[in-house]
C-alpha cells in the first residue's frame, strides 16, 4: 500500500516539475508553440519543414536551428525573423504566427498561400518591420489594420489576387520605404504616403489604380459627362475616336513593368540582436 502510494507521489511531483520546466526551462514557450502551429497548418509537399523542424529535441534554443528561423539570441527560443520563401508551402495565412510575439520580420513570399490576409493582422505581427507576402495566391481586400503595424519599413503584397481599393489608412505608415501591390486586381485611388518616394512600379498591373505617381483619379460622374461632351463635339467620328481611345488605354496598361526587390527591412533589429542576449530563465 505505502509503496504504490510513494510511486504515485513521485509521479505527481515529477509531472509537476515536468510541466513547470516546460514553461520556464526553455525560455519562451510561446514561440515554440508558434512554430508548432505554423508547421501544423501548412502543407509542405517538399518536406522542408518536415525534415528540419523537429520538436523532439528540446535543447535550449533548439528552434533557432530550424530552417528559416532566426532568433534574437542563438540559444534562447525567441524568434526574431521567419524566412520561408519559395518552399512550395500551401495553406491559409498561418495564424500560429501570433504566438511568435517578438517577431520583426516575416517572409512567406513565393509560396502557394491562399485566402484572405487576416483582418486583425496588426495583432498577429504587431512589431514587424518587414512583411513579405508577395507571389502567393492571397485574395480579398487589403486589411486597413495593416496601418496599425506602425513599425513597417517594407510591405510587399505584389503578385497575388488582392482586390478592391487600397485602404487610404496605409498612408499613415510613417516608416514605409518599400511598398508594392503590383500585379493584383486593385482599383481606386492609391494611398497618400506624403513625401515618401513610392514609384508607379509599386502599383503596376492592376486594373484601375489612380492618383499619386499614376494618372489623377477622376470621379465616374465627371468622366461620363466629359464623354458625352466629347461625343457631341466630334459627332460622326465618335466611333473611331472611341476605338482609338480604347486601343491607347490597353497599350498604356501593358507598358508597366514588374520590379522585384529583396526585402531586408529589419537591419536595426539585427543590430540590436547582439545586445539583447539576456536569458529569460
Ligand atoms: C497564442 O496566441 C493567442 C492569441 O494571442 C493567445 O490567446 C494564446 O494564449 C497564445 N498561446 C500561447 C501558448 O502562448
Ligand atoms: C516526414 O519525415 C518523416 C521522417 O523524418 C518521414 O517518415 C515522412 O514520410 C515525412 N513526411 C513527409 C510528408 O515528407
Ligand atoms: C539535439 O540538438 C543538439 C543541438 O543541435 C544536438 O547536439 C544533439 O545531438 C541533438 N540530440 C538529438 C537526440 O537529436
Ligand atoms: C486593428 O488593429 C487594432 C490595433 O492594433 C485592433 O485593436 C483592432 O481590433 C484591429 N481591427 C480588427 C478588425 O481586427
Ligand atoms: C485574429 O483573428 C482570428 C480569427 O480571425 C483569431 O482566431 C485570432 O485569435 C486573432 N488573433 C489575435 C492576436 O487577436
Ligand atoms: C489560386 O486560387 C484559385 C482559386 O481560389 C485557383 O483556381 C488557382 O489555381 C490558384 N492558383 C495557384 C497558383 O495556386
Ligand atoms: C489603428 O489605426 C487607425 C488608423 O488606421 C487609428 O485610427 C487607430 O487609432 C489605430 N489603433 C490603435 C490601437 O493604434
Amino acid at each position: 500500500m505505502s509503496l504504490s502510494r510513494r510511486i504515485l507521489d513521485i509521479l505527481i511531483v515529477s509531472l509537476f516539475w515536468g510541466s513547470l520546466c516546460s514553461d520556464i526551462c526553455f525560455g519562451v514557450e510561446s514561440d515554440i508553440y508558434c512554430l508548432r502551429r505554423i508547421k501544423a497548418s501548412l502543407e509542405d509537399p517538399f518536406g522542408y519543414l518536415n525534415s528540419s523542424w523537429n520538436f523532439n529535441n528540446n535543447t535550449e534554443g533548439f528552434i533557432c536551428r530550424f530552417t528559416g528561423i532566426e532568433c534574437w539570441h542563438p540559444d534562447e527560443s525567441k524568434v526574431l525573423n521567419i524566412h520561408l520563401r519559395d518552399m512550395g508551402l500551401k495553406g491559409p495565412f498561418p495564424m500560429g504566427i501570433e504566438n511568435c510575439t517578438s517577431l520583426t520580420g516575416l517572409d512567406l513570399s513565393s509560396n502557394k498561400l491562399y485566402g484572405t490576409i487576416p483582418s486583425n493582422i496588426s495583432d498577429v505581427v504587431h512589431f514587424v518591420t518587414s512583411l513579405d507576402l508577395s507571389s502567393n495566391n492571397f485574395s480579398g481586400t487589403i486589411p486597413a489594420n495593416l496601418s496599425n503595424c506602425s513599425y513597417l519599413n517594407d510591405l510587399l503584397l505584389d503578385h497575388n489576387r488582392l482586390s478592391g481599393q487600397i485602404p487610404p489608412e496605409l498612408g499613415l505608415l510613417a516608416r514605409i520605404k518599400k511598398f508594392s501591390v503590383s500585379n493584383n486586381l486593385l482599383i481606386g485611388p492609391v494611398p497618400n504616403f506624403g513625401n515618401k518616394d513610392i514609384k508607379a512600379d509599386s502599383y503596376a498591373n492592376n486594373p484601375g489604380l489612380c492618383g499619386g505617381p499614376l494618372e489623377p483619379c477622376q470621379s465616374p460622374a465627371k468622366n461620363s459627362h466629359t464623354m458625352i461632351i466629347v461625343s457631341a463635339a466630334v459627332g460622326g467620328v465618335t466611333v473611331s475616336a472611341l476605338g482609338v481611345g480604347v486601343g491607347l488605354f490597353f497599350i498604356f496598361r501593358r507598358v508597366s513593368v514588374r520590379k522585384k526587390e529583396d526585402p531586408e527591412g529589419n537591419k536595426w533589429a539585427k543590430s540590436l540582436k547582439g545586445t539583447k542576449g539576456i536569458k529569460a530563465s
